[in-house]
């Protein structure tokens, strides 16, 4: 049984690559390594999964991990491409699939709404007629917690409405659960939606914030606290998200409905200002804070009702943010410091 891992190079599709050859699994990487953030990073981490930098720069050609040999092998392509990716599933003989290869970020999408409908839609799309036409048993895939857009009960539940969302990011989310819903119902693909809470951890996005108030600090520098720091989030530490993820691509797909989606969080919501302590704490520094207002396409709160992955995988985040944000700026110390 193979796996395709899509966003293979990015935060969370390596953590993903990591847990599940460790756990025997036979896995593809795909990523098109593109340069929405420091693309140093997306190799390196790639080099963690044995697939060097000259290889992985190649588009279109699979090479296999030197740590995991036949477990683990990468591919550069963009989703989009429709001759590629289809060629790919018949050559690797693809039965589930985890799609975590998007566009991702709120902010950037108001600026760049085009990429968006490229990785999201029309990448998605492909994706799908891919899993259709290769009898895939699962296809499991990221959506977000800012599809909730304008709800406001708390914490958010996955039988509330997302009718109102304020960025195209989120639109695009909740295309994808729209467009897996029909492709459940027409061609019994079994698919299952994942709305990721706010991620962070070790080898995370530098455009996030947890990243971006490190770095500021360790260089001196201010950090931007937008809505006058009244903002709450539910941050999920990597490995409680890996944790979950991969207890539903390994799970046996036949005893589930076929069309599901699920909260992935740390069901609690953490105050940014008590977040920022955190990061100070750790780093033993105090933060230089420039109040700004808030930004247009964000919410000022998440928090993710996960009952239901409780229940049906019995999933249980237990990572303390204090914990989680320590072992992200030992991360960031030794990689920075390298
Ligand atoms: N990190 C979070 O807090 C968070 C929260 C909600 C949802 N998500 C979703 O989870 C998924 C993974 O997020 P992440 O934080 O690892 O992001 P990431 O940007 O680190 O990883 C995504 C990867 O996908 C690749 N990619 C983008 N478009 C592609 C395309 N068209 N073809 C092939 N590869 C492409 C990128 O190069 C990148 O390496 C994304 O779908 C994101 O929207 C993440």
């Amino acid at each position: 049984m193979k796996i395709l891992v899509t966003g293979a190079a990015g935060f969370i599709g390596y953590h993903l690559c990591e847990k599940l050859v460790k756990e025997g699994h036979e896995v593809v990487g795909l990523d098109n390594i593109n340069d929405y953030y420091d693309v140093n990073l997306k190799f390196s981490r790639l080099e963690q999964l044995g697939i060097s930098r000259e290889n992985a720069e190649i588009f279109k050609e699979t090479f296999h991990s030197s740590i995991h040999k036949q477990k683990f092998s990468f591919v550069r392509m963009n989703l989009e491409d429709r001759d590629a990716l289809p060629q790919l599933f018949k050559k690797e003989k693809i039965s589930k699939v985890c799609n975590l290869a998007a566009q991702a970020g709120v902010r950037y999408s108001i600026e760049n709404p085009e990429t968006y409908i490229d990785s999201n839609i029309v990448g998605y799309l492909n994706l799908l007629e891919c899993c259709r036409h290769n009898k895939v048993e699962h296809l499991v895939y990221a959506s977000s917690s800012s599809v909730y857009g304008l709800n406001e009960k708390i914490p958010f539940s996955t039988h509330d409405s997302v009718d109102h969302p304020i960025s195209l990011y989120a639109a695009s989310k909740k295309s994808n659960e729209l467009m897996a819903h029909t492709y459940s119902h027409l061609f019994n693909i079994t698919t299952t939606g994942l709305r990721f809470f706010t991620v962070y951890g070790p080898w995370g996005r530098p455009d996030m914030a947890l990243f971006l108030f490190t770095d500021a600090i360790a260089n001196g520098k201010p950090i931007k606290v937008f809505n006058h720091g009244k903002m709450e989030r539910d941050f999920t530490y990597i490995d409680d998200i890996v944790e979950g993820v991969y207890r539903i691509i390994t799970s046996s797909p036949d005893k589930r409905d076929k069309y599901k989606v699920y909260n992935i969080g740390n069901n609690n919501s953490v105050k940014l200002m008590d977040f920022i302590e955190a990061i100070e704490n750790s780093m033993g520094k105090r933060a230089e804070k420039n109040m700004m207002p808030m930004q247009p396409g964000d919410v000022e709160r998440t928090w993710a009702d996960v009952t239901d992955l409780i229940k049906d995988y019995n999933y249980r985040p237990n990572t303390q943010v204090n914990k989680g944000v320590q072992k992200f700026v030992d991360w960031y110390n030794s990689y920075y410091t390298k």
